[in-house]
């Protein structure tokens, strides 16, 4: 697949989240010496932090298949049933976003996840009759952005769950040198350094940049990636110092301007800039939190002083040391 993909192959090459890789390590050799497959995994965390990759990456290291689907792909308990009834013998199936499945489906899901067999009815009414079919033994892997929403039966039947954190600069960092090693464009560490510190904790906003920096690099500064023109493309990206888009800038000055700094509503801020709730909770807000410039209180969200700085607003309540 030659330069399309960047993602790694094996957990070996898959750099950060240390905790999850450590634990996973363990799973995997533990279930390859039992000749069994993995118990199921539900992998959580904020969009683009690589589950997908993750879930490959197990594949690999466990020499089997993985069939890729979502929870809102899966419509009828009967497509649900033809995934399982297709899989070989301790094969994966990856369900990402699966606080998606619908009821219906998510009730097949039980015994196959539990006793490796799905119920199937057989006829209507009074004569209806119901035959157990055996499956293949499978593993498993669920994706979510909101480990929240899962009913407590499903979660219940996952046997490990990982939670992915968004990646530190230096993390992201290794990650751009090593995909602009498979692009082929040579980098300079601070080149790679102005990226990952502009990704916002993800690796996939991280590799996207990646690419339109190369873009200005190629055709503006001779191919070579440097601090500058990594600047110069994500400027014109309109992508601000610490990695933060229009959406962001008009959540904090929204709250700061009608709601006095908060406690403002997830809804109320949401329907204020026109933006969807789930959209600033999933996306926007966990990155915003790792910089320290949005707190969640039980009475809505806050900004911080950090924020009103960055911002280049003066902080009320701070009198500029003129007291
Ligand atoms: N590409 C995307 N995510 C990655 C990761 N965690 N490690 C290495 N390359 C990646």
């Amino acid at each position: 697949e030659g330069e399309y993909s960047l993602r790694p192959k094996f957990l070996r090459e898959y750099i950060g989240q240390e905790k999850a890789k450590g634990n996973l390590e363990v799973f995997i050799q533990a279930a390859k010496m039992r000749n069994e497959p993995l118990d199921h995994v539900l992998l959580h965390g904020p969009p683009g932090l690589g589950k997908t990759t993750l879930s490959g990456i197990i594949a690999n290291e466990m020499g089997v298949n993985v069939r890729i689907t979502s929870g809102p792909a899966i419509e009828k308990a009967g497509d649900l049933a033809a995934l399982l009834t297709n899989l070989n013998e301790n094969d994966i199936l990856f369900v990402d976003e699966i606080h998606r499945l619908n009821r219906s489906v998510e009730e097949v899901l039980y015994p196959a996840m539990e006793d490796f067999a799905i119920d199937i009815i057989i006829g209507k009414g009074p004569s209806a009759n119901s035959i157990r079919l055996d499956l293949p033994k499978f593993t498993l892997i669920g994706a979510t952005t909101r480990a929240g929403q899962l009913s407590a039966p499903l979660r219940d039947r996952f046997g490990v769950t990982l939670r992915l954190e968004l990646y530190t600069p230096e993390e992201l960092a290794l990650i751009v040198k090593r995909s602009a090693g498979i692009l082929g464009v040579p980098i300079e560490d601070d080149g790679a350094m102005e990226i990952a510190r502009r990704s916002r904790g993800t690796p996939r906003i991280a590799n996207r940049m990646l690419r339109r920096v190369r873009d200005f690099a190629q055709v503006r500064a001779g191919g070579v990636i440097t601090k500058k023109v990594a600047d110069e493309a994500l400027t014109a990206l309109e992508i601000d110092h610490l990695g933060l888009d229009s959406i962001d800038h008009r959540m904090l000055r929204s709250i700061i301007e009608n709601y006095r700094g908060g406690p403002v509503g997830l809804e109320t801020l949401a329907a204020t800039i026109n933006e969807e709730a789930v959209t600033l909770e999933d996306v926007y807000e966990p990155y915003l939190m790792q910089l320290g410039f949005l707190t969640r209180t039980p009475r809505g969200r806050c900004v911080t002083p950090k924020a009103y700085q960055h911002l280049g607003l003066s902080v009320p309540g701070e009198t500029g040391g003129l007291d």
